[in-house]
């Protein structure tokens, strides 16, 4: 007896349609429409298809009948519309309008439903969050050739321009420079562009007091968006070394000796420009 439910239960699976795939963005930016396809098969000896539903969160927004005529229908336009429909026997896809509330997570649900006897149907559904998510990675300024021990450099990540705008963290050598008490910690926002869209930057002063010779730096840039939409720019900075510290490095070597007269003659030329231009101050 429980063999042949089983049977049965497989007979109906298989006399449906079946969604082969769901395309839905997961990001949709409001100021073009979003595209959907569902893409679906029949198995040999599978009743005809009967219809294609699109259902924006539970609403049903667009109808495929290819035996009714039309042979497509909109629903419900009141909410953002469906702007063209184009389906077939193999797959149905829908432009929609989104509404411009940025972060809004809208469900999609596309239905195949087969001829009687059965009427058998089958759906899927997929979300898509409103937001213009960023096009680039984001650009670090200010890191580039090699610092000093001791120095203050001042960098700068910038992001090209999103909606909503991008929170931006930065991370030395792999840790986040929240930690330390002495950089600058806030990320600032433009006023929107001409499509209403903002760009974030992050200064950060980071003063270089580190035995490593390369200190590694990472931009993260997040939008606050579910689920949340990362881009990150990873950059280095070579730490050189003082004069006086290559010397003791290299010592005993003959070209070290010279390198330090090479020296004593700079710095000597140095003072000497150095008092010259003092006493034409003082003139
Ligand atoms: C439907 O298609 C999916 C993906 O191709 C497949 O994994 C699944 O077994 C199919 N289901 C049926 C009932 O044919
Ligand atoms: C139209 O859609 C809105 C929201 O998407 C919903 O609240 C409303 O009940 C729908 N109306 C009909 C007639 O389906
Ligand atoms: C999709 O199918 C499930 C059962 O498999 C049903 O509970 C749900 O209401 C269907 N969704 C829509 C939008 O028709
Ligand atoms: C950082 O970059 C932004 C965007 O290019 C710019 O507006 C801002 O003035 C820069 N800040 C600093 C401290 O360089
Ligand atoms: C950037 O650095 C992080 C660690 O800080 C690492 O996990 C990631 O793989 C790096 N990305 C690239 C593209 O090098």
């Amino acid at each position: 007896m429980t063999v042949l439910l089983v049977f049965g239960l497989f007979i109906v699976i298989a006399t449906a349609h079946n969604i082969t795939f769901l395309e839905v963005p997961q990001y949709g930016d409001p100021r073009w429409s979003a595209d959907l396809v569902c893409h679906y098969v029949s198995e040999k000896g599978d009743p005809p298809l009967h219809s294609v539903k699109w259902y924006r969160d539970n609403n049903e927004i667009f109808r495929f009948t290819p035996e009714q005529q039309p042979t497509t229908r909109t629903f419900n336009t009141t909410a953002g519309g469906v702007s063209r429909g184009v389906c077939n026997m193999h797959s149905c896809s829908i432009s929609v309008i989104l509404p411009k509330r940025y972060d809004t997570k809208i469900s999609f649900t596309c239905e195949v439903s087969t001829e009687g006897p059965r009427f058998a149907v089958v759906n899927q559904t997929k979300y898509l969050t409103v937001a213009v998510t960023l096009k680039e990675d984001p650009i670090i300024t200010g890191a580039s050739g090699s610092v000093q021990l001791g120095e203050d450099v001042l960098l700068n990540c910038s992001t090209s321009p999103a909606m909503p705008p991008a929170n931006i963290v930065w991370y030395i050598d792999g840790k986040p420079e929240k930690t330390e008490t002495w950089m600058v910690d806030n990320t600032e926002i433009s006023s929107p562009d001409e499509y209403g869209l903002r760009s974030s930057w992050r200064p950060m002063r980071l003063r270089v007091n580190t035995p490593k010779s390369v200190i590694d730096l990472r931009c993260e840039a997040t939008q606050p968006v579910r689920p949340a939409f990362t881009r990150s720019t990873n950059t280095s900075l070579i730490v050189a070394r003082s004069p006086h510290l290559s010397m003791f490095t290299a010592s005993g070597s003959s070209s070290s000796r010279a390198k330090l007269a090479v020296l004593m003659i700079t710095l000597s030329t140095t003072v000497h420009i150095f008092s010259k231009y003092s006493a034409l101050r003082r003139v």
